[in-house]
């Protein structure tokens, strides 16, 4: 097995375990509850609409948690490493090809990958053939990953950190 398979496979069975903040709602973390994902269930919807998305692939969808309350207006796919629940389809980000989508959704995904695979990832989305990115935006993550959005809206504040929902326009 190569060093990256061995990384892959170690990081799967870490994000088995998931996150307790959101405990016991979804194991996904305090950023999937439902209560703290109120403002993006209404505006990423009304990105779609007003950027006239016609499919959302949701990589890194966890459990579904908010995600399965909310009407995107368009065709959605959800793909994890860890499918926590049917209806999200096994999906590695670092090591496969992207599934085709006219957007991508990487919500509080990018931010738990060790820099050098928050890079790989983020090079591999802005070279995807998709048209639009909506991403979490964590100011530590690597530089490569802050780019100029088209939309956004601020998610959370800790400290002088700023955590933003991002719509990039690729
Ligand atoms: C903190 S959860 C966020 C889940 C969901 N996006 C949300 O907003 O509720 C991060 C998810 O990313 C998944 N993940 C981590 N690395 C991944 C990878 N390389 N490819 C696909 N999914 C991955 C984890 O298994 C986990 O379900």
């Amino acid at each position: 097995m190569s060093e990256h398979e061995k990384h892959v496979r170690m990081n799967g069975s870490e994000f088995k375990k998931g996150w307790t903040g959101g405990l016991p709602e979804t194991p996904c973390g305090y950023g999937s509850r439902v209560k703290q994902t109120r403002k993006q269930r209404i505006i990423i919807p009304e990105w779609i609409e007003r950027y006239e998305i016609q499919s959302l692939a949701d990589i890194g969808a966890g459990d579904l948690n908010w995600s399965k309350l909310v009407d995107f207006g368009c065709a959605y796919a959800a793909y994890d490493l860890v499918p926590r629940v049917s209806g999200v389809t096994r999906y590695d980000l670092i090591s496969e090809a992207l599934p085709a989508a006219d957007c991508y959704m990487v919500i509080w995904v990018l931010n738990h990958l060790p820099a050098n695979q928050c890079k790989i990832a983020m090079r591999k989305l802005l070279k995807s053939k998709a048209r639009y990115l909506i991403m979490t935006h964590d100011p530590r993550m690597p530089k490569s990953t802050d780019i100029k959005p088209v939309e956004s809206l601020v998610l959370r504040r800790k400290a002088e950190h700023i955590f933003e929902l991002r719509l990039i326009r690729l």
